[in-house]
């Protein structure tokens, strides 16, 4: 119907239209009351004020560089910053492994955006023609799902157990997919090892490798990427950090890194990192530079300062002393409300910021559902996990929650666990 008053926008602006997220952001604003265990936000007073304040100083008060902050930046971020980003990450890899490799990089490998999500987008849009494909973990973090959608590429999920994607489930897909004349549209596999988001995996260093030999030995008709994204690896809990997929692949012929001080240090100041192959730089630098042909500056000198000082890895610390008390009162609560109630469970994240909570198959947690409008009546809302399952391979559970724990203190998440026990047993 014609309507001259009406914005006549893209199908890719439509498809964008009614992100899950901002719809339970707005049922849980509407009601301060209500609990939400939904929010992806990081913990409000652990944000480093201080820090941030005496590195703002610093950047500004410094003469000609301080006029250097204020200007525009290259595409590709701050060269001091690149430098620091690669050097702590290779420092990690050789410790975490206990062996030293050679990292045969150039530091145009090493890209800066205004947070990882920008990387994600750009990378999506680089790679993908429509119908093209991503393999992904079932359950997978439901942003990238979303551009990838959003470009019109399609995104297959593949089964996972506690460790992440199964390499063999992974292999017969790409078999399946070979088989049926589709191989030349898969792009790249996608995964987030540490504590991923929604699934609260932790992907062994062994799987890492797996999961690269697979896309070495897929590519047989051009490249396919293996897209590490590692927001959470500063926020471990338990155990000791592991190697990258990076230490595999160490000049980066396969492998994309995507990384972000969001998690580990402040998603407002927004400076996310990607360690990119060779052949991908020239691609992905001329799409960033149709966006923004560079990150904010000022952001990357006040991280650079704050990396300079010694100030990230001590409020990383700060940090995962926060989130671990949470992460424990989450666990016990579910483990004293739902621990004895059949067809409930979830896994114990070693780190991150989410618990996946699968419940028993008639109870349809979905954004449609009667589940989540009386556990939103009762006081507390989640993320329903239908919208973290690819459009493809393994199907959507739509009994299944994500719940995070980074934002209310271990008294309201021990509260919100037992009204959403009590909706689930009330739902028997
Ligand atoms: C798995 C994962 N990747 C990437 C991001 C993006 O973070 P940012 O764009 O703030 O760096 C998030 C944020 O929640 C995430 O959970």
């Amino acid at each position: 119907m014609k309507d001259p008053s009406r914005a006549r926008v893209s199908k890719r602006a439509l498809q964008a239209a009614g992100q899950p997220i901002s719809q339970l952001m707005a049922m849980a604003l509407s009601n301060p009351n209500i609990i939400s265990l939904a929010a992806g936000f990081v913990d409000n007073d652990s944000l480093p004020t201080e820090i941030t304040k005496d590195a703002v100083n610093k950047v500004l008060t410094d003469g000609v560089d301080s006029k250097v902050a204020l200007q525009y930046g290259s595409n590709l971020g701050d060269e001091q910053l690149r430098s620091q980003i690669l050097r702590q990450a290779i420092e990690m890899n050789q410790t975490a492994a206990a062996t030293l490799v050679d990292y045969n990089l150039g530091l145009e490998q090493v890209f800066i955006t205004p947070g990882s999500n920008q990387l994600l987008f750009l990378l999506a849009d680089t790679l993908l023609n429509p119908d093209d494909i991503i393999l992904c973990a079932s359950p997978s973090y439901f942003v990238f799902i979303g551009a990838i959608k959003n470009i019109g590429g399609q995104t297959l999920g593949i089964a996972t157990d506690e460790m992440g994607i199964i390499p063999n489930s992974l292999d017969a897909a790409l078999s399946q997919l070979d088989s049926e004349g589709k191989l030349s549209k898969v792009k790249a596999i996608y995964t987030v090892p540490y504590f991923d988001n929604p699934g609260g995996t932790t992907l062994p260093s062994e799987r890492g490798k797996q999961i690269l030999e697979i896309a070495k030995k897929w590519s047989r008709e051009h490249k396919i990427y293996v897209i590490s994204d590692e927001a959470y690896r500063m926020l471990r809990y338990q155990g000791d950090d592991t190697p990258s997929i990076h230490h595999w692949d160490p000049s980066l012929e396969h492998t994309i890194v995507a990384g972000t001080f969001s998690k580990s240090f402040s998603p407002g100041i927004r400076v996310g990192w990607g360690f990119i192959p060779q052949d991908l730089v020239g691609p992905l630098s001329d799409q960033k530079s149709n966006v923004d042909f560079g990150a904010p500056l000022l952001a990357q000198r006040i991280m650079a300062t704050v990396l300079n000082d010694g100030h990230w890895l001590e409020h990383v610390d700060k940090l995962r002393a926060v989130y671990n008390k949470r992460r424990n009162a989450m666990l016990n609560a579910l483990s004293d409300h739902l621990g004895t109630m059949e067809g409930c469970h979830w896994h114990e994240p070693k780190g991150g910021l989410c618990v996946w909570l699968t419940l028993p198959n008639h109870i349809n947690t979905g954004m449609q559902g009667a589940f989540l409008k009386s556990a939103v009546a009762a006081g507390v809302v989640y993320v329903p996990g239908e919208y973290c399952f690819a459009a493809r391979g393994e199907p959507a559970n739509h009994s299944t929650i994500r719940l995070t724990f980074g934002v209310q203190s271990a008294e309201r998440i021990e509260q919100g666990v037992r009204i959403l026990s009590e909706q689930i047993k009330a739902w028997q």
